[in-house]
């Protein structure tokens, strides 16, 4: 299975040391021998059609910044050149999320469908813009279209409620989907100041580069458009989501809470309408957990509410769900 990788960041280098580490297991317990044909940074590319060694590639980047000098040859051709023209059954997309245009994943993964490979996109730009599109233009073309590591990173909060809760109808969910803005708020209940659990949670390195995406609830609205289409089956994108973040929380409603056994948390919620927003929940409520953890809980028709809890983000338990796609991939398109 030839690979082209698109971001060769923290989830992208996570995700070829991986497959490195793996290869002899993948090959015995699923007959999958991927290789990455192509792989590209901001600043260039390196290819090989018989696969590229990782080890090498990681050394470059680290060295140079990019991946562009791991050959030596003067000039790399472009991302989008190599999507258009090299040999590839699967594109994976891990450049920056972004929520303007959510370029450019949207034209790596709209190129790359086209040409008839298979996606597995972790940017949740794209799918939080266009994820019905994104959808339609993968099935006119007869290609799978995977993301699990979109929501909850590594823990499978995506497969959990399409495949082991099939046949059921979910009713609702809600949930906590940004690990940091639940740092910073467990923070504050344990006495910190905003200012101070927010300084904390950027030396931790939990804040993105552009913390409104944390504060400001995008990243969490991301997910619940994600998680509204997939599982709900809705067709909605980012502008149907009532955002509010929580730069207005104080200390004070964070005591009044407590006062009740209470906490406020940052929750998504798919109800009769779609909000994120900062709400008192009680501390014995399952999804009352702390530090970066995530949790969600979903509501269905026979079998009550369930909450699934785990880690959030991370570069290799996001690479691990890469895998868990790539792996579905290969099933899937071996069945037809
Ligand atoms: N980290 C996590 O725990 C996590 C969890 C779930 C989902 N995600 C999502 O996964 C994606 C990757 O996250 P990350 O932590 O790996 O980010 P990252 O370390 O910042 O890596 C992003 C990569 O994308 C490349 N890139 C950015 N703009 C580009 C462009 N215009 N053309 C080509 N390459 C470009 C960067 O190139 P340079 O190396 O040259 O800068 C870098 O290699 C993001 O969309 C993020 O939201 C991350």
């Amino acid at each position: 299975m030839r690979i082209i990788l698109c971001g060769f960041g923290v989830v992208g280098q996570s995700f070829a040391k991986l497959l490195e580490s793996r290869s002899e297991d993948l090959y015995a317990r699923y007959g999958l021998k991927p290789r990455i044909v192509g792989v590209f940074d901001r600043n260039g590319s390196a290819i090989d059609p018989s696969g590229l060694d990782i080890n090498r590639l990681i050394d470059v980047k680290k060295k140079h910044n990019s991946v562009k000098k791991y050959a030596d040859t003067k000039n790399s051709i472009s991302g989008i050149e190599i999507i258009n023209d090299l040999e590839a059954e699967v594109l994976i997309e891990t450049t920056e999320s972004n929520y303007k245009d959510a370029e450019p994943g949207m034209t790596h993964i709209i190129s790359a469908m086209k040409r008839g490979m298979h996606v597995i996109s972790v940017n949740k730009g794209p799918l939080a813009l266009a994820f019905p599109s994104l959808m339609e233009i993968a099935a006119y073309n007869q290609v799978l279209f995977r993301f699990s590591g979109t929501v909850g990173g590594g823990t499978p909060i995506l497969d959990f409620a399409k495949n082991s809760l099939r046949g059921e109808r979910i009713i609702s969910f809600s949930g906590i989907l940004n690990g940091t803005t639940n740092y910073i708020l467990t923070n504050m209940a344990n006495g910190m100041s905003f200012n101070d659990a927010l300084d904390d949670a950027k030396q931790k390195g939990y804040v993105e580069a552009d913390e409104s995406l944390d504060l400001d609830g995008l990243d969490a609205a991301a997910k619940l458009v994600i998680l509204a289409n997939w599982i709900m089956g809705m067709k909605v994108v980012m502008s149907d989501i009532k955002i509010t973040g929580i730069r207005k929380i104080d200390s004070v409603d964070i005591k009044r809470a407590a006062e009740k056994n209470s906490a406020i948390k940052l929750i998504a919620s798919c109800n009769k309408e779609l909000t994120v927003a900062p709400k008192e929940i009680s501390t014995v409520d399952p999804l009352c957990v702390s530090g970066t953890l995530n949790a969600i809980s979903f509501t269905s028709e026979h079998s009550g509410t369930q909450t699934i809890i785990g880690r959030g983000a991370g570069g290799i338990e996001t690479a691990s769900s890469i895998l868990r796609d790539l792996i579905d991939i290969r099933n899937e398109s071996t069945k037809t």
